[in-house]
């Protein structure tokens, strides 16, 4: 099994730093089960390939690149968090799973992220809790005939729900189903649900699929 760096010089130190302390402090320690999102819809997406290509934007310490690996998925799991990425490559060699680890600023490059990845074409891309609606594009020109999309993104909320105070870093209702324009929508949904932990989050989900 590959597991490689590959480290992009063009990442913002700023932002690097600010992500590194948060994985040092342990802010996301407890969030070790995946997406619920990504949980309920992989069994039922139509994937033929018996070893499918994945990539996982701003995967964190990768605890849905893990859930993909562990289940015969190939994944290409994107970070701009050293730290985080330490910790999900600890976890890839322990259990020798088929995780490529990049480092890599997804908002601060100046070469398009796409050409940074290591395949042409996935299955299946995934961006969850980070909100990046460029991306979006990005991510549906690297799907596959019939590969999947599935974002889940905090939405602006007046409710005391986990995630960013900032509405910068949250969507506004329908954006992220507009951002999907040109696939096939197969699941769409906003509101508030209650994670794993038992903490209310409001979210906005997308399941998407290019044409065949
Ligand atoms: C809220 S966490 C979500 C992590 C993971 N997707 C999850 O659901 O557990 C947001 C992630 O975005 C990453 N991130 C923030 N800005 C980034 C950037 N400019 N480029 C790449 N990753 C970034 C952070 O390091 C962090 O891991």
């Amino acid at each position: 099994m590959s597991r490689q760096w590959t480290v992009d010089a063009r990442v913002s130190q700023a932002d690097q730093d600010k992500w590194n302390l948060r994985y040092r402090e342990g802010t996301y320690a407890i969030r070790k089960h995946p997406s619920a999102l990504l949980e309920e819809w992989l069994p039922k997406l139509k994937i033929r390939e018996a070893h499918p290509r994945a990539i996982d934007v701003a995967c964190g310490t990768g605890r849905n690149a893990i859930y993909l690996a562990r289940r015969g998925w190939h994944v290409d799991a994107v970070d701009i968090s050293q730290v985080a990425l330490d910790h999900l490559t600890e976890t890839a060699t322990t259990e020798n799973l088929p995780i490529t680890c990049i480092q890599m600023d997804l908002e601060g490059t100046s070469r398009r992220p796409a050409d940074l990845f290591t395949a042409d074409r996935y299955d299946l891309a995934i961006m969850i809790r980070y909100t990046n609606m460029p991306l979006v594009d990005t991510l549906k020109d690297v799907l596959s005939a019939g590969g999947y999309l599935i974002v889940e993104e905090h939405l602006v909320a007046e409710a005391d729900v986990v995630g960013p105070r900032n509405p910068k870093f949250c969507v506004p209702p329908g954006v992220l189903r507009d951002a999907a324009a040109g696939l096939d929508i197969v699941a769409y949904r906003e509101g508030i649900v209650t994670d794993p932990d038992g903490r209310p989050a409001a979210l906005a989900q997308l399941v998407a699929r290019a044409p065949r």
